[in-house]
């Protein structure tokens, strides 16, 4: 199963941390959209797609990136991110991301999520909040997550 992970963490490295354990388990490159061309983003099995949420988005870097693939992708995908707070019901940055992922072609999975130490202010007054995360048991959970992928994509 040929595997990619493009991630985009420039917070506190919450991100990646999430990304080095998918990695392991898709035996998958970890890189930055400034590592890679958008337009060899092709051929893949799956490619995951992970950043910090800033301002009730993913990364401009990461949806620049994803704007600029290539179309007729014939792989998987997912998005996965940390955050301070779940994705709000008024305001779902998840859907307009996955929609252009499937618009290149891909079929999309379920994102994955987890809470990420957030400083942005007013927070950072008070020290910022989610200390320690992601812990241990976010790290398990997107490990699960990307052993669920690696099943449903390696049987396709
Ligand atoms: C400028 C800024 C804006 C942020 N905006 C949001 C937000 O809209 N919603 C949220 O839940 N967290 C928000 N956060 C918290 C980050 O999403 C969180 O710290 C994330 O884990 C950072 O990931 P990273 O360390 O991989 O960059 C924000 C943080 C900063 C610094």
């Amino acid at each position: 199963m040929k595997s990619l992970i493009v991630c985009v963490s420039v917070s506190h490295g919450n991100t990646t941390k999430v990304a080095d354990v998918m990695s392991e388990v898709l035996s998958a490159p970890v890189v930055t959209p400034d590592e890679i061309d958008p337009a060899d983003v092709v051929g893949y099995d799956v490619v995951g797609f992970g950043s910090g949420i800033f301002n009730m988005s993913f990364h401009p870097e990461l949806r620049a990136f994803v704007s600029a693939l290539p179309s007729h992708q014939a792989g998987a995908a997912f998005l996965f991110s940390s955050s301070g707070f779940p994705e709000p019901p008024f305001r779902r940055y998840t859907r307009p991301l996955r929609q252009t992922l499937r618009q290149k072609g891909f079929d999309t999975l379920d994102p994955f999520s987890c809470r990420g130490f957030d400083t942005y202010l007013p927070l950072k007054l008070v020290g910022g909040v989610r200390k320690g995360r992601p812990d241990a048991d976010d790290l398990l959970a997107a490990r699960t997550y990307a052993e669920q992928v690696r099943t449903k994509v390696g049987t396709e």
